[in-house]
């Protein structure tokens, strides 16, 4: 095959949706351990604060695994949700380790899973935008809100020297 003959796509888009879903869902399910530990570990000098933020990082966190587990469902699907799969399927690696959670160790697990996960929910958004994949696609974009909206915060606290970026 030269270079200009087109490639076939063959891949079925429903099966490539599911397929990112459930990249998503074990992303996310790594992502609330992680954020659990962080906030149980935390030790710095503005642990008042940040201690119950992750909570609340934690919580929307769990929403969306919640929401992706269930538009794989709508599907007629399962969602590849046990601890085994999420491990392996995950497109981040944990990166938490017993003892004290440091800021910099906190807000650098942080800056890394939140910036993989808004990378496939816009993926995701896309592909269901371009399959006409209604309900998937605002399933992504509310990821997509959720994640930014923390991200905004953990730049904010990273870097008080200048605005954030994006
Ligand atoms: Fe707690």
């Amino acid at each position: 095959m030269d270079e200009n003959t087109p490639v076939q796509h063959n891949i079925d888009p429903k099966q490539s949706c599911l397929k990112l879903m459930n990249t998503l869902l074990a992303t996310l399910t790594v992502f609330e351990r992680e954020v659990k530990m962080a906030h149980w570990n935390y030790m710095a000098t503005d642990f008042v604060s940040i201690h119950p933020w992750l909570d609340t990082v934690h919580d929307d966190v769990c929403q969306c695994i919640d929401d992706v587990a269930e538009e794989i469902r709508k599907s007629l699907c399962f969602p590849q949700g046990t601890l085994q799969e999420c491990l392996t399927n995950s497109a981040i690696q944990p990166t938490m380790t017993p003892g004290p959670c440091t800021k910099e160790s906190a807000f650098a697990m942080l800056v890394m899973d939140l910036t993989k996960i808004r990378e496939l929910a816009d993926a995701l958004s896309t592909m269901a935008d371009e399959n006409k994949f209604w309900t998937v696609q605002d399933l992504a974009n509310g990821i997509l809100s959720k994640m930014s909206h923390h991200m905004y915060f953990v730049k904010n606290t990273v870097n008080t020297s200048k605005p954030p970026e994006d």
